[in-house]
């Protein structure tokens, strides 16, 4: 043999040994280096300020075909910066700079047989964190791939951190968040046995994303995904020796995670990181991760805010979303005319008219009507005796003349799809279901999905639930309608290609405080972990917080003051937001409720000015329609002073703050009523140190003079 030829045969058959790839985020903070090793697993590490934050962990996917997870070579890599702006249809900033180098390694696994693979690992490097994702080209052979699982790594060690978690769970992430160390975790998750939980939350120590971790340096780093669609979504199994939190897919329960079809992109894997907390706050990342808008004409899509008949059912006054009680003696009768009304239904007109009153009175664009469809008699029960019919309203619910009603009002009603999880039977009834609202006049809806998947071989954040959320919005978006979805697979910031997903709950919500309640670190977290996927329905604006006022039976005390509810507004922002409490809660403080009428849902501007996981959270927020600006702080159980400092105003301009404060005894657990309104006069040099009770806040309304 040729002695050249024989040296290139050696050279093609030696495991890859050139250099590893590395790129550095635009302002240098981040580095970032790739590589395969000696079996060929790809692996990456990632450097921040000149420290290892994530060590070498491994990549790879795992599929009955194979090849796809070991055995790599890279072939080649491409590099390149982008510097562009764009402009979401809503949110907490006008305008959203998208500045990254990228870096694609292109793979290829047994280059010269038929059981060749390909691959390109795509990362892209922000001063914001990372994102990369694998794609998969269309392959000479396997193009079907059956996907098991993921080996994506994030190493964390050596240093010791502080997981903010919830435990990974297939169906829910309505969970309080645990605060441990990678030591404390196994004692952590097995507090949750008992909840909903699957075992692997306690035996393979699973948590969901976004998850937040504080390291000891202190870096704080959120993980999360973004733009899932078409495949399961991710739990992290921990390994607390090592510190390294690892891919979880969420299977079906067949144990299969994802059937693909090639050419085929994962989600991108995200990790948001700073040493200033606040930037967590301000991240755009996962936003950026995502595809543009897809809807081309977006001016039907509204940010509002609505009130709803709704808090009657959580407050203990015995209300309820079924029209009759009769169903269990007559389980047959499919014609409600034939039911007599339980008396305690209060979706009916004469009520819903009393809504729609209030908010047309108080400037709130919408109301939301639980419970005025057929089919909730036995809904509790997950029997489901009786199908939902979203086409058919209950006896004592004149759909037409609310409708009217609610024209001629200029109120907007809010339709509710509760499927009780059969989401295939909504698929079925779907077009029917979003023509009716049309014809009916509405344009946004809240879905929920209570209770265990239909089909049963799936889970709320499978592959098949994952795709379903993606059907319906589309479907709406084609009806041009918004959706506003409950239990729904957690928020990878789809929002931005699909903006009339205006808001999802997927976390505990303010519901909570009649079922146990939310102390007020809950609401100090969500924004670092929850909110980074996008807005979240959490139903502000309580402000009757002692259940027992009800005086049947609940003595639920929620875990805030009034005050600290109007702060929720600026701290959770989304362009729908609920005024949660009942309308005679509000006529009874109507200064305070002044603040909800007022607070925008959508923002130009917005500026974190302090923040800390679980703690307190500081921000200014400047209105899309105008030129008011808006303060909301909130702190734990703990009093505090935020510091806020006005130096987000424009200078030389004067302005009049109206401040909502905690009354000085104020405090979640004894005094959650007490407030005071004062205003004073400030401009971008006022530093103002503002108390606020435990578990409390402060909501400000800024307007130049
Ligand atoms: C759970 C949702 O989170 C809640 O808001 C709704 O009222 C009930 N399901 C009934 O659909
Ligand atoms: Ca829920």
């Amino acid at each position: 043999m040729n002695k050249y030829l024989s040296l290139i045969l050696a050279l093609a058959a030696a495991p890859y040994s050139a250099a590893a790839e590395t790129i550095t985020s635009p302002s240098g903070n981040f580095r970032l280096e790739v590589d395969v090793d000696a079996e060929g697993v790809p692996y990456y590490s990632l450097d921040y300020k000149g420290k290892s934050l994530v060590g070498k962990s491994l990549l790879g996917i795992v599929v009955d075909e194979q090849g796809f997870d070991k055995g790599f070579v890279i072939t080649g890599t491409d590099t390149c910066t982008v510097d562009r702006t764009w402009e979401p249809v809503w949110g907490e900033y006008a305008t959203v700079r998208d500045h990254f180098r990228e870096l694609a390694v292109h793979l290829a696994n047994k280059p010269d047989s038929k059981q060749r693979r390909e691959m390109t690992l795509r990362f892209r490097l922000f001063d914001d964190g990372l994102g990369f994702r694998y794609e998969l080209p269309r392959q000479d052979h396997a193009n079907y791939l059956t996907v098991r699982g993921e080996n994506t790594q994030f190493a964390l060690g050596p240093d010791d951190s502080t997981l903010f978690c919830i435990p990974g769970d297939y169906d829910t992430d309505e969970y309080l968040f645990s605060e441990t160390g990678f030591d404390g975790l196994a004692e952590a998750m097995a507090s949750y046995r008992g909840h909903h939980t699957e075992s692997q939350a306690v035996e393979k120590l699973s948590v969901q994303t976004p998850l937040l971790v504080k390291t000891d340096a202190p870096v704080y780093v959120n993980i999360h995904e973004a733009a899932l669609d078409g495949y399961p979504a991710m739990l992290l199994d921990a390994e607390p020796e090592t510190r390294t939190l690892s891919a979880h897919l969420v299977p079906d329960r067949l144990g299969v995670c994802g059937y693909i079809q090639l050419p085929f992109n994962t989600p991108w894997r995200t990790v948001i990181a700073s040493d200033d907390a606040r930037d967590i706050l301000a991240s755009q990342l996962v936003l950026n991760l995502n595809e543009p808008c897809k809807i081309e004409d977006t001016s039907w899509i509204k940010p509002m805010k609505f009130v709803g008949v709704w808090w009657e059912m959580f407050t203990g006054r015995q209300k309820t979303w079924a029209y009759s009680d009769d169903y269990r003696a007559k389980p047959g009768v499919t014609d409600y005319s034939e039911l007599p009304s339980n008396g305690r239904h209060p979706a009916n007109t004469a009520n819903v008219m009393k809504y729609i009153d209030f908010a047309a009175k108080h400037g709130i664009d919408g109301v939301l009507v639980e419970g005025w469809n057929e089919g909730w008699e036995d809904w509790a029960s997950f029997k489901k005796n009786r199908q939902f019919l979203f086409d058919k309203p209950y006896p004592d619910f004149d759909i037409d003349s609310l409708t009217s009603y609610a024209a001629s009002r200029g109120v907007k009603l809010i339709m509710h799809h509760e499927t009780a999880a059969n989401a295939m039977d909504y698929e079925r009834q779907l077009d029917r279901a979003f023509t009716y609202m049309k014809d009916k006049g509405y344009d946004a809806v809240k879905t929920g999905y209570v209770g265990a998947i239909i089909p049963r071989s799936e889970h709320h954040t499978s592959q098949w639930m994952v795709d379903h959320a993606r059907h319906v919005i589309e479907r709406a978006a084609d009806y041009r309608i918004m959706i506003d979805s409950h239990e729904a697979p957690r928020p990878t910031g789809l929002c931005r290609t699909f903006p009339n997903w205006l808001a999802q709950e997927s976390a505990r919500g303010g519901e909570f405080e009649s079922m146990g309640g939310n102390p007020p670190s809950h609401t100090c977290i969500l924004p670092f972990t929850r909110l980074k996927g996008g807005p979240m329905d959490y139903t502000p604006g309580l402000f009757q917080t002692d259940l027992s006022y009800y005086g049947e039976g609940k003595t639920d005390k929620a875990g805030t003051t009034l005050v600290r509810q109007l702060a929720l507004y600026l701290t959770m922002p989304s362009p729908l937001q609920m005024a949660c409490d009942l309308p005679e809660n509000y006529e009874r403080f109507p200064d305070a409720f002044r603040f909800i009428e007022d607070v925008p849902v959508d923002w130009s501007e917005s500026h974190y000015l302090e923040a800390e996981p679980a703690r307190y959270i500081t921000v200014a927020r400047r209105d899309k329609a105008s030129e008011d600006w808006y303060v909301g702080a909130i702190t734990d159980e703990n009093a505090r002073k935020a510091l806020i400092d006005f130096s987000f105003l424009p200078a030389g301009k004067k302005y009049t703050a109206t401040i909502y404060e905690d009354a000085p005894d104020a405090d979640y657990r004894t005094n959650p009523q007490a407030y005071r309104i004062r205003t004073a006069t400030v401009d971008s040099r006022t530093k103002l140190q503002q108390p606020l009770a435990p578990g409390g806040g402060v909501a400000i309304k800024i307007q130049g003079k």
